[in-house]
């Protein structure tokens, strides 16, 4: 029997009493789907899954996405995108390290961004006793409903431009001063001029209405906004730092901390997330699947 734990005030739940290396049927699966989408972040602790069977689980919320940075995808299987501090037999990264610097949503700069992403944890870094690298989300929608009546108003008239360009070159420069600081013992790749070709910026309303919940959120964030459009970058940049660190009170995040066999899902639509990189050089793995959500307005 499928038991929903709700953790935080708006958002993260734990779901027990789920096998996900078996199949689910049909009324089981629309249970977790209702718990997931409910409560923007859900969880399943020990589980044991292979790369397909988190293929396959994850499948059934819809398309799944191969991520634009080839180099990071799991060998056979091109929907898992590694999380990874660990190096090859050459010394290469077998993963993105600098994956979730910012606040952000998966792929939200894409013109289909997307719906759902699932991390499953095959190794956690430990220190005296306390795994490092929490996760922590933050609830949009709560956020956006916290709002007063005239901004909220006022934000449905607004637009703004998620960027992949400007997010990763600006990622790859704090990530270079990391490196010139020896404090960070993997070398990533650059991104290359085909990746950054690869994705054109796209428009979007800021706030945006999630397809299932039909709650409001605010699609914005730091990590792949670059700007709110009918203003200068100045005042954009002014008004994006007062709604990110709205969005990003207490009251409004959960914090994740990640045990092997966790598998955890977050609504891309109505949470952003930001990753914490306490644990280098102690190892860290983490398989995540994207699911494709539908076209923004
Ligand atoms: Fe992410």
């Amino acid at each position: 029997m499928i038991t929903v734990t709700r953790i935080g005030k708006h958002l993260g739940a734990e779901i027990s009493g789920v096998d996900l290396s078996q199949p689910l049927d049909d009324h089981t699966f629309a249970q977790i789907a209702n718990a997931f989408f409910d409560n923007e972040v859900a969880f399943f602790r020990n589980q044991n899954i292979t790369a397909a069977q988190q293929i396959a689980f994850t499948r059934r919320f819809g398309t799944l996405e191969a991520h634009v940075r080839k180099e990071a995808r799991l060998g056979g299987h091109d929907e898992i995108f590694v999380l990874s501090n660990k190096l090859d037999a050459d010394g290469r990264a077998i993963g993105a390290q600098d994956a979730g610097r910012y606040w952000h949503s998966d792929l939200s700069y894409k013109r289909e961004p997307s719906m759902l992403s699932a991390l499953y944890a095959v190794e956690v870094p430990v220190k005296n006793g306390v795994a490092l690298g929490n996760t922590y989300f933050a609830s949009s929608t709560a956020a956006f409903a916290a709002l007063p009546e005239a901004m909220r108003q006022r934000l449905q008239k607004i637009r703004n431009v998620h960027s992949y360009r400007e997010y990763r070159l600006k990622n790859y420069a704090a990530q270079q001063d990391e490196e010139r600081r020896r404090i960070r013992t993997v070398q990533e790749h650059a991104p290359t001029p085909e990746q950054l070709a690869s994705v054109p910026d796209t428009e979007m309303d800021v706030v945006r209405e999630h397809p299932v919940t039909k709650r409001q959120g605010l699609f914005i964030n730091d990590g792949h906004t670059a700007y709110l459009t009918g203003m200068s970058r100045a005042e954009s940049d002014t008004e994006l730092a007062k709604l990110y660190a709205h969005i990003t009170q207490p009251e409004f995040i959960y914090g994740h901390s990640w045990r092997v066999g966790d598998l955890l899902m977050w609504d891309n639509i109505a949470v952003q997330h930001k990753a914490t990189f306490d644990y280098d050089p102690l190892p860290r793995l983490m398989y995540r699947t994207t699911v494709r959500g539908p076209a923004v307005t």
